[in-house]
């Protein structure tokens, strides 16, 4: 079988990773890749969210199988132009992908559907928001409801910082057309935790659960990024809270999509919340999580690309998910400024000199005259499985004490919840 990922991060990297592993695969390409992907699998110069020429170069060279990683060519309509040209496609139509790519439109199925999640309220202005906000009370969140790289979620704690919210969503348009709706919700309170669930449009079969570190600073402190880091599975979603989650959440959301004529196909991630009530609803993604999908894919047993196809089949109700034992941890190495502007072209050291076991999964990296250098704010996700938590995190931390590259930092305390929950 020959398969197509789409993206160029650390997810991406991950999915070749496990994808190669999958006895019926004899090629896999990366489309745009990185200097990381391209030392396992060929790399095509195709941006991820050139669609047209996406399906193209699919068709041309016959790929049974094309995989998307980012979210902006599913919202754009990927699988839709695909299944058009009947090629076989891993992921939801940009209807089913509205659950991410519209916040506000995802607030009301829930609630149409009754699945549990924070109270809140859809606005057009700052006028309305400060409406919701009284309603609500402090602390609040304040999203814009469109796709905005993960950042655009703000967790206002006092009334100067819905202040500033409101200015960078509604006057300064920071967020641009992503902020035209703006959703108003209740603060939760609780721990996080992400479902990575595969789905077939009828069925879903979740597979081992993370927990992202999405605040820059160790501590949870700084701002919120595309996530610092991950473990696998989160000690929170044992397996009475799992299914809980399958029955007031994942059930629901893919039978509620099926009975609006818009079939759930691919990754649902959920984002939940959790407290002694139960699993709430913090946000879907419509695609594998970054960088999650690092901790969660050395945990998976059983063969992905299996199971991918069964889910573009509808048969993944006879599908047999199969968790490894232990625990995997990512920790991401970020360049200087990250999440805000960062310098790149920074010379990456140590990438082979890492303990045997490591993988190192590139996020933002190119290959420049030969030597491998930054080229995004996420850099690298290092990643080790272990029998359990502990020696897992130590392994991820001794594979990033080998690379280092200027202005390279990361979080200390990758899986620290997870390690003071064991004691
Ligand atoms: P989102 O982009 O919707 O996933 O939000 C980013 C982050 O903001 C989440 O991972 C949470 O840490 C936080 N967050 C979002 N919504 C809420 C909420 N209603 N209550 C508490 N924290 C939230
Ligand atoms: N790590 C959060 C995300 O993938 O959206």
């Amino acid at each position: 079988m020959r398969v197509l990922v789409i993206g160029g991060g650390g997810r991406e990297h991950a999915l070749v990773w496990k994808i190669r592993q999958s006895p019926r695969v004899t090629r896999v390409a990366c489309a745009p890749g990185n200097a990381g992907i391209a030392r396992e699998a060929e790399c095509v110069p195709i941006r991820a969210d050139a669609v047209d020429a996406l399906c193209h170069y699919a068709a041309r060279e016959r790929f049974d199988l094309t995989v998307v990683g980012p979210e902006a060519p599913l919202v754009a309509g990927i699988v839709d132009t695909f299944r058009a040209r009947g090629l076989r496609i891993f992921g939801p139509t940009a209807a089913a992908a509205s659950l991410e790519g519209s916040k506000a439109w995802c607030h009301a199925f829930l609630e149409r559907h009754g699945i549990p999640c924070a109270a809140s309220r859809t606005v057009r202005d700052a006028d309305a928001a400060r409406d919701a906000v009284r309603l609500f009370g402090i602390p609040v969140v304040i999203k814009a409801s469109g796709l905005a790289a993960g950042k655009g979620a703000i967790v206002c704690r006092t009334d100067a910082d819905v202040d500033a919210a409101l200015e960078r969503m509604f006057a300064q348009r920071e967020f641009g057309a992503a902020a035209d709706e703006v959703v108003v919700e209740e603060f939760m309170d609780g721990e996080e935790a992400s479902c990575l669930a595969l789905a077939d449009g009828a069925a879903f079969a979740p597979l081992p659960s993370s927990q992202d570190h999405k605040r820059l600073r160790d501590g949870d402190q700084g701002p919120n990024t595309g996530g610092m880091g991950a473990y696998a599975p989160a000690p929170i979603l044992d397996a009475p809270m799992q299914a809980r989650v399958d029955a007031e959440i994942l059930g629901p959301v893919i039978s509620g999509m099926a009975a609006e004529g818009a079939p759930y196909t691919g990754i649902l991630y959920a984002g939940l919340m959790i407290d002694a009530r139960g699993p709430r609803v913090v946000e879907f993604n419509c695609r594998f999580g970054d960088p999650e999908t690092q901790a969660v894919l050395p945990l998976l047993a059983s063969d992905l690309v299996e199971h991918m196809l069964a889910a573009t089949e509808g048969r993944l109700a006879a599908e047999r998910v199969r968790a490894a034992p232990g625990a995997a941890v990512c920790v991401v190495a970020a360049s200087g400024g990250y999440p805000d502007a960062y310098r790149t072209g920074a010379r990456i050291r140590g990438l082979d000199d890492v303990p045997a076991g490591v993988l190192v999964f590139h996020a933002g990296t190119a290959e420049r005259d030969g030597a491998v250098v930054t080229s995004g704010g996420r850099v690298l996700g290092v990643t080790a499985a272990g029998p359990d938590i502990r020696a897992a995190t130590d392994r991820a931390y001794a594979g990033l004490a080998a690379i280092s590259f200027e202005g390279m930092h990361y979080r200390t305390d990758i899986a620290a919840r997870a390690l003071a929950r064991r004691r």
